[in-house]
Order: structure tokens, then C-alpha cells, then sequence
């Protein structure tokens, strides 16, 4: 952790200060869906996908990590639970060489062909899980996506937001039912899942025009109700968003 302090240190000085490029122009509208583990952002995200196809839309929908064939290898190594000493700064890059791979292959070719993308977890994922929860910083993380993300900011981001213990039980009982090995996140402790809560919880306070809290404990219909008003609400980025 020593090295971790050390990087913070002289990205704070700003001897590693990485400015980010400025958000790229396109007519497609960007949105990103976050949350806990079990917080219902598959389910909210499919339901999404079927409404804005069914009125006619374009949609790519992309997952961190894994949005690409390559993503994918790179999935397989951050989620096996088998992975346990994988260092918090290889994890941190591996979660970027994921999204950057993402971004130039998948994201910015879709916006700028003027789909909707729907990413399941972006940038505030690490800002949380490996910035906040895993305590390296959100220095390191700005840095990091001044260099991954070519100016890439979603343009609404939709936080599901659920009680930290239906959280946990969820995302326990989603990997005993699927029997997946992909766990090595989700076995980390309870303490390490409430600093990520409220990790996104403060991210959302500091951004609160991008980042839209949604209580995610309440049946799957009346959260998609609302997450569809915010959509038609949002007035898009540079674009012309979902009303233009
Ligand atoms: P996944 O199975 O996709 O979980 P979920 O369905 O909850 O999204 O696993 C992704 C895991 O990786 C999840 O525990 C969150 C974590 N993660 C990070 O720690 N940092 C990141 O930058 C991203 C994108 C995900």
C-alpha cells in the first residue's frame, strides 16, 4: 500500500495530473446503470433494452468488465475466486484495460452512429469499489480514466440503490443458483460492500445533475416506471438526448 500512497501523493501534486480530453461530440445518448452487487441492474437494464427497442430505438448495451471479447478475458481473471492475491493496483488497471478496450471498441463507435448505450457499470464502479471501498483513492482513478476513457462521462447515470444486507443475500443467492466462480468480489467483507454504498452514495451527492438515485426495493415495475421518466427527463449530454 505504501507505493498506492506514494502515486496518490504525486498525483495530488499534481506531477501526474493526466487532464482529461473533452467529451466527444456524438448524437447518441449515454447511459450508465450502478449499484451494489445484487441491486437489480440486470434486470432494470433488459427491461430498458425491451422499451427503447420497442419504440423504435438503436440500443448496444455493454458490461464492465467484459463488454468485449477481450473484456472478457479480462473478466475471467478479475472476478475468479481462485485470484485472491491479486494486488488492489493490478486490479485497478485490469478493471480500465477492460473499459478502455470498451470504449474505443464498442461505446464511442455506437454514440457516434446515434444508438443508445447502455453500460452496466462505468467509471464510478471504480471510483467505489477500488477508490473508495479498496481505499486507493479517486486521484488515481481520475487519472486513470483521463488516460481510458477519451473524455467519456455518461450523460445520466441511474444508481440502484438498495439496503446493504438484501444487497449481500441477493448476490449470495444469485451465485449459489448459478453456481459461478466469478465471486471473488462479492465474497469481500460486509464492511468492504458499506463503504461501497456509501461510496456511490457520496459520489451521487457531488454529481447530482448526472447521477440519479433510484430506491431499488420495490418490485422491478414501478423502478423501471422510474428510471424511463428520468431518461425522457434527462436532457442529454452534448447531444440531443433521448427527446431530440
Ligand atoms: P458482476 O458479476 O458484473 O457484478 P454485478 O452483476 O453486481 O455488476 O461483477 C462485477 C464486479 O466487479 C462487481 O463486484 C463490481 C466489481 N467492479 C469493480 O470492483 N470495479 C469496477 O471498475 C467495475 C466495473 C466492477
Amino acid at each position: 500500500m505504501a507505493d498506492d500512497a506514494a502515486f496518490n501523493a504525486a498525483a495530488r501534486a499534481g506531477s501526474m495530473r493526466a487532464t482529461r480530453p473533452s467529451k466527444p461530440a456524438y448524437p447518441g445518448f449515454f447511459v450508465t446503470f450502478e449499484g451494489t452487487d445484487g441491486s437489480g441492474k440486470g434486470t432494470q437494464i433488459d427491461l430498458l433494452v425491451e422499451r427503447l427497442r420497442g419504440e423504435g430505438r438503436d440500443v448496444v448495451v455493454n458490461r464492465e468488465p467484459g463488454g468485449t471479447p477481450i473484456g472478457r478475458q479480462i473478466r475471467a481473471i478479475l472476478l475468479d475466486a481462485a485470484n485472491t492475491h491479486l494486488q488492489p493496483t493490478a486490479e485497478l488497471l485490469l478493471y480500465f484495460a477492460s473499459r478502455a478496450q470498451a470504449v474505443e471498441e464498442v461505446i464511442l463507435p455506437a454514440l457516434r452512429a446515434g444508438s443508445v448505450v447502455i453500460s452496466d457499470r462505468f467509471t464510478d464502479s471504480t471510483t467505489v469499489y477500488q477508490g473508495a471501498a479498496r481505499g486507493l483513492g479517486a486521484e488515481v482513478v481520475e487519472l486513470l480514466d483521463a488516460l481510458s476513457c477519451q473524455g467519456l462521462v455518461p450523460d445520466l447515470t441511474i444508481l440502484l440503490d438498495i439496503d446493504l444486507d438484501t444487497s449481500i443475500a441477493r448476490a449470495a443467492a444469485r451465485n449459489a443458483e448459478s453456481g459461478s466462480r466469478e465471486t471473488r468480489m462479492d465474497e469481500e467483507s460486509r464492511e468492504f460492500h458499506a463503504k461501497v454504498r456509501e461510496g456511490y452514495l457520496a459520489l451521487a451527492r457531488a454529481h447530482p445533475e448526472r447521477i440519479r438515485v433510484v430506491d431499488g426495493d420495490r418490485d422491478s415495475e414501478s423502478v423501471a416506471r422510474e428510471i424511463a421518466e428520468l431518461l425522457e427527463g434527462s436532457p442529454g449530454g452534448n447531444g440531443p438526448g433521448l427527446r431530440g
